[in-house]
This record gives C-alpha cells, sequence and structure tokens, in this order.
C-alpha cells in the first residue's frame, strides 16, 4: 500500500514511521509512506497558503490551489483521499480495516483555523479520530497510518490482530499475563496455569463480556454481542 500525506508540517513526522512495526513494514515493502509538503504546491511567489476568510472572521483559512494541484497531481485511478477534520466520521476499528484494503490513500491534514470549504469536494471520505479538537490533522494521519499499516496483510503476525477488540464482535480484549506467577502477592489466575485450553478459550471470552459489561457497555448494543451475552445470562 502506497500512503501519501499532506501536511504543511513535515518535520512532525521525522521518526514517528521510522520505528517498531511500521518501520520493518516499510523496510519489507509492504508500505511506502511519504510525507509531503503542500507548500511545494503554492503557485504564490511567495509559496502562501492561507488566506483571510470572506465574510470576515478570525484566523487564516487553507486555500485551494496547493491542496487540489497536490491532490489532482498524486491521485490515481485507485486512491482513495481522506480529509482529516473534527467534523468528519468518528474513526473505528472498522474503517481501519477497510482502508487497509486500499491500494492508495491520499491523507490531507488540516491546519489552522480550518480550509477552504470546496477542498472537501477532493475527498472520498473525512475522518475525525475523535470528539476533541487537535492543532491540525498531523496526530490523526499518524493514528491512522499506524492502525492502518498493522492490518496490512503480513505486517504482523495474523492471530495478534484477529482477537483484537473492536472487530465484529465489539469485545474488549481479555487480561493476559507472563511470569512471574506471583508478583508483589499479585497472583496469575490458577486457570491460565492449568494447561486445559478449552477452559481456558470459555475463561477469555467470559472475561470480554464481563470487562466489557463494566467498561465500555455501549459497545454492547453493537453486533453479534447481545446475543452471546444473553446466551451467557441464560
Ligand atoms: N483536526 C483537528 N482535530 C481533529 C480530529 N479530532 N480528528 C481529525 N482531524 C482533526
Amino acid at each position: 500500500m502506497k500512503i501519501d500525506i499532506l501536511t504543511l508540517f513535515p518535520n512532525m513526522f521525522n521518526d514517528i514511521f521510522n520505528e517498531s512495526i511500521i518501520k520493518r513494514a516499510k523496510d519489507n515493502k509492504l508500505v511506502d509512506i511519504n510525507i509531503i509538503d503542500f507548500r511545494e504546491y503554492s503557485k504564490d511567489p511567495h509559496k502562501k497558503v492561507d488566506d483571510t476568510p470572506f465574510g470576515g472572521g478570525a484566523g487564516m483559512v487553507l486555500t485551494c490551489q496547493p491542496i487540489f494541484d497536490a491532490v489532482n497531481s498524486l491521485k490515481k485511478e485507485n486512491t482513495k483521499v481522506i480529509l482529516l477534520t473534527p467534523s468528519g466520521k468518528v474513526y473505528k476499528q472498522k474503517l481501519a480495516y477497510d482502508l487497509s484494503k486500499e491500494e492508495h490513500l491520499i491523507i490531507i491534514c488540516g491546519h489552522y483555523e480550518g480550509f477552504d470549504e470546496r477542498i472537501r469536494t477532493l475527498a472520498d471520505i473525512e475522518i475525525s479520530i475523535g470528539d476533541y479538537i487537535l492543532t491540525g490533522g498531523e496526530i490523526a494521519a499518524c493514528v491512522l497510518v499506524d492502525s492502518i499499516t498493522r492490518l496490512i496483510p503480513g505486517v504482523i503476525n495474523e492471530d495478534s490482530h484477529i482477537n483484537d477488540s473492536f472487530n465484529d464482535s465489539y469485545l474488549l480484549d481479555y487480561p493476559t499475563y507472563t511470569k512471574p506467577r506471583i508478583y508483589d502477592g499479585l497472583e496469575v489466575p490458577e486457570i491460565l496455569i492449568s494447561g486445559d485450553h478449552k477452559k481456558i478459550d470459555e475463561w477469555r471470552k467470559q472475561k470480554q463480556i464481563e470487562i466489557t459489561k463494566e467498561l465500555r457497555p455501549d459497545l454492547l448494543e453493537i453486533g453479534e454481542v447481545n446475543e452471546i451475552c444473553n446466551k451467557e445470562e441464560k
């Protein structure tokens, strides 16, 4: 997969994609991430990319020309263009899965007080990473790239994400433990040392349901989880 990130602050991405799993995915040519300063596309003699809003008001607004030219020159037949904005569709794991199947993503990071409304016409999808306001789309872009890249086939062992919270089951993950069996008086649940894998699987599923009910009861409204829980309660 190819991911082009359009930003005015390329330095914000300096190290983030050069560590750990994302770096390995890049080294193994499973993902190609390009950070593009869209100021370079500005036709203004001073490389200006923003201007005052029509009708008045505070702050500067990103202009159409640099972003339109950047997107139009990078876009190919199978490109999906994403605009990051707090008014977008709230990002969820299901969307990360869908996006991980794409060939080419262009991610536009907004900044300053906003962008010219006509920039929206470039986007196939507008995404918000949550109901809060960031100073710009750069951190949101990192969230997208990280969550999408780990789902690209071959990047991590599929078993590692098959049980992720927020897949179709909408159950939070079960608790995991490692050595030692007792740390500072805190013990690992007996069942996990029993060697009975059927019982361990049942315990884990049960824990997922309990934890989800306790911490994120809202998730239980979705999908088959109600069914699972109802069965457990009978
Ligand atoms: N830009 C500013 N806030 C944002 C958010 N919550 N998600 C995506 N892009 C943003």
